[in-house]
């Protein structure tokens, strides 16, 4: 990709760093840091990034004539693909009344008392085939992929049985073998408790049966909780998050989404990677947080579409924490843009463009354990990135509600 007008590698520029901050500049003007080349090129080589740079030396040493595929990206510019670290976006049957029952004012709490919400996308789950479960994934990662999203973790957990907890985690499984866009699949038994049941007894179900299950079959990497008032409460949350990581499931945790009930402390006591959603953390929550590396996973799409109150941002990063952001794309908000989460995250949480971009990219590989390079284009990452029809990154954020992607490329291939 060579005579870009911009290539924003995530790599601090120190001397410029430097510059920006004995300049007294302030961080709404921290591009600095994001390691920006103007009139760039980036070579790729064997799926890594073999050189990014000012277009001149990087064209020389690797000339698009010889390349197998070369684009001229005169007054474009390019990123490394979105790691989108949150989204339930395998389920079957269609919420759409939903958001209007919520525009009319319903809670999603009242909802999902009355059979609403997760308990019926998990009737729809259950009675869904695979294939249509797999088909309808393919098409959600491909309308990721064409918004740049080129990694995407995603959770089972509208199944809230063993055999559909599993039979999800497998169609997860597949989706990620037939589709550009790297999956990490999450375990999410604990996701609601199924109609019917008393939640300590279902709690038992997933810590005897479920786990056991997912870790025979080595079918997730993480194991998610809903810790939340009036779902699991935080003993119940511990409980799952245990036996998880006995089965080799990394922790995570839904925390403060609703209500305050100490799922963020119980993220920082038991080493979970991440703890996300955060709309009610308190002070004390967040330096737990940094104090323990838990990446805080904010979702602004999920408060738009409950018309609630916003994480706040700028708490989490005063505090020195690497915010992540998530689409957190599901049947409850739905959208699978990364680009709208930027907007989202600058105009709401009060982000500037350079830290939503960060949020989205390298900050976001971080809540899923990803190695260091990825959602960077520093010398030897991965060649995922995405090439926007616009001069600079800040039209992502900037251009609200369109898709700034043309083009992308995962592991140096044109995949869309
Ligand atoms: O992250 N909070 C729990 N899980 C989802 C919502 C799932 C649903 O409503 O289907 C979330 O927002
Ligand atoms: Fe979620």
């Amino acid at each position: 990709v060579y005579d870009a007008a911009e290539i924003v590698t995530l790599e601090p520029d120190e001397e410029n760093a430097e510059r920006a901050s004995s300049e007294g500049e302030t961080p709404a003007d921290e591009t600095a840091n994001l390691g920006v080349y103007e009139d760039a090129a980036v070579a790729i080589e064997d799926g890594e990034v073999a050189r990014v740079g000012p277009s001149g030396p990087v064209t020389r040493e690797f000339p698009p004539e010889n390349a197998a595929y070369a684009v001229d990206a005169t007054g474009k510019s390019v990123i490394p693909g979105f790691v989108d670290p949150h989204t339930h976006a395998l389920f079957a049957g269609d919420r759409s009344d939903e958001f209007e029952a919520k525009l009319r004012g319903k809670s999603y709490q009242e909802i999902l008392s009355e059979g609403g919400g997760i308990l019926r996308t998990v009737r729809a789950t259950r009675e869904a085939g695979d294939e249509q479960l797999l088909d309808d994934l393919l098409s959600h990662l491909d309308a990721m992929l064409a918004h740049g999203t080129t990694t995407v973790e995603i959770k089972s957990g509208y199944g809230l049985d063993t055999e559909t907890e599993l039979r999800m985690l497998e169609v997860i499984d597949r989706a990620d073998d037939r589709h550009a866009v790297d999956v990490v699949p999450t375990f999410m038994g604990a996701h609601a408790v199924p109609e019917g049941r008393e939640t300590d007894d279902y709690v038992a179900e997933v810590v005897n049966d479920q786990i056991p299950a997912v870790e025979s079959q080595d079918i997730a990497e993480f194991c998610d909780v809903f810790c939340e008032e009036g779902v699991f409460d935080v003993e119940q949350s511990r409980r799952v998050l245990e036996a998880g990581k006995d089965a080799g499931l990394t922790p995570k945790v839904h925390a403060e989404e609703l209500a305050h009930i100490g799922g963020t402390q119980l993220a920082a006591d038991i080493g979970a990677t991440s703890a996300d959603h955060l709309l009610h953390s308190t002070e004390g929550d967040i330096a737990a947080l940094v104090e323990n590396d838990v990446v805080p996973v904010l979702l602004p799409g999920t408060a738009f579409g409950l018309g609630a109150a916003y994480a706040d941002a700028r708490a989490f990063l005063d505090a020195g924490a690497d915010v992540a952001i998530a689409t957190d794309f599901n049947p409850n908000c739905y959208s699978q843009s990364m680009g709208f989460a930027t907007s989202l995250s600058c105009v709401e949480m009060g982000m500037t463009p350079a830290e939503s971009l960060r949020a989205a990219t390298t900050n976001a590989a971080g809540a899923l354990d990803l190695p260091e390079s990825v959602g960077t284009l520093h010398e030897g990452a991965p060649g995922d990135l995405a090439i926007l029809d616009a001069p600079s990154y800040v039209h992502v954020p900037y251009n609200f509600g369109v898709n700034a992607v043309d083009t992308v490329l995962k592991g140096g291939e044109v995949v869309h």
